[in-house]
């Protein structure tokens, strides 16, 4: 791989939670220190950006399988039980298994990483994720050559999960991601925020998180990974083929068919909640425009 990615802030950016600001404790001078460099890297990408609150974070979600209202997640997120859990490895690797979660945080390295977070629904936070990279589970899992995407399922389990009781989604949820994607030194296995474990109602606890993706992307509460040859049919592109599709990459220019995509409203900024101009690949785009060259974006969206 040609870098690793190691941080996408500066400390000096950060103006919430205590806890936070011992980063550098917590990743150790050296890390900390590759942690600049990369940010200087990317400056383009990483102006100005402010991590929201814990409270933003945490109460104003997405996951339809508490609910379909941004604070049945919140509400509801005390019914889901995390211990134990495993994570399926299947498919096309060298190493499948059923592993259990602290089994793959022992073999992991994690570490923060500050990212924006771009709804399809044109609205944006930034969250200062704690996790590994999904390239190095993969590793892990030893990839085949014949792999050609990575598919995610979300846990099943109706009994903790009120909102799969109903059935106009075909659960579980799945997602996506192309192989080049999933070993994209950005595509992150999230297991907390703000140092503190991944709360329920944000995906505990582990998730995918895919920053220059629409949200729907990153895919919470996961139970499997597959690799395949077959590209992955993910939930909402089921359910509305003309409106979702499987790349989903964040693009001001290419519109959803019921709003525009050129501007994305900041949750947590006060009382007019302003409106910032939505960025190409949701300001990754130095980092990622290559993996989609000669591709037409308004059609493969
Ligand atoms: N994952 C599952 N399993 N179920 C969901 O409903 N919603 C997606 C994504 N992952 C969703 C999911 C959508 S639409 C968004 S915008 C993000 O989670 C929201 O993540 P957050 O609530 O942590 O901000």
């Amino acid at each position: 791989m040609a870098f690793r990615w190691k941080n996408t802030l500066k400390e000096s950016d950060v103006t919430d939670e205590a806890l936070f600001l011992n980063r550098r404790q917590l990743m150790g001078g050296a890390a900390a220190g590759l942690g600049l460099a990369a940010a200087g890297r990317a400056a383009s990408a990483e102006e100005a950006l402010t991590p929201n609150s814990w409270e933003d974070i945490t109460q104003y979600n997405n996951f339809y399988e508490f609910g379909t209202g941004k604070s049945d997640p919140a509400t509801y997120a005390d019914e889901l039980t995390t211990t134990p859990w495993t994570v399926a490895i299947d498919g096309m690797v060298d190493r499948p298994g059923e592993y259990a979660f602290e089994d793959i945080m022992k073999a992991m390295t994690t570490e923060e990483r500050i990212y924006r977070f771009r709804c399809v629904e044109a609205w944006s936070m930034v969250i200062p994720w704690n996790g590994f990279e999904l390239a190095d589970l993969l590793d892990f899992a030893g990839v085949q050559d014949s792999a050609k995407y990575v598919r995610f399922e979300t846990l099943y389990r109706p009994s903790e999960f009120r909102g799969q009781r109903s059935g106009w989604i075909d659960w579980p949820y799945v997602e996506g991601l192309r192989m080049d994607e999933a070993m994209h030194p950005l595509t992150l296995m999230a297991t907390g925020i703000y140092g503190r474990d991944m709360p329920n109602q944000n995906g505990a606890p582990i998730r995918l998180v895919v920053p220059w993706k629409y949200g729907f992307k990153s895919i919470k509460s996961i139970v499997r990974i597959t690799l395949t040859d077959e590209e992955p049919v993910n939930t909402w592109q089921q359910l509305q083929p003309s409106e979702y599709g499987f790349y989903a990459n964040v693009n001001p220019e290419v519109d959803h068919p019921r709003w525009s995509q050129a501007t994305e409203r900041v949750i947590g900024g006060g009382l007019f909640s302003p409106r910032i101009p939505t960025l190409m690949f949701n300001g990754y785009e130095e980092e990622v425009a290559s993996l989609y060259e000669g591709m037409d974006l308004t059609v493969q969206f």
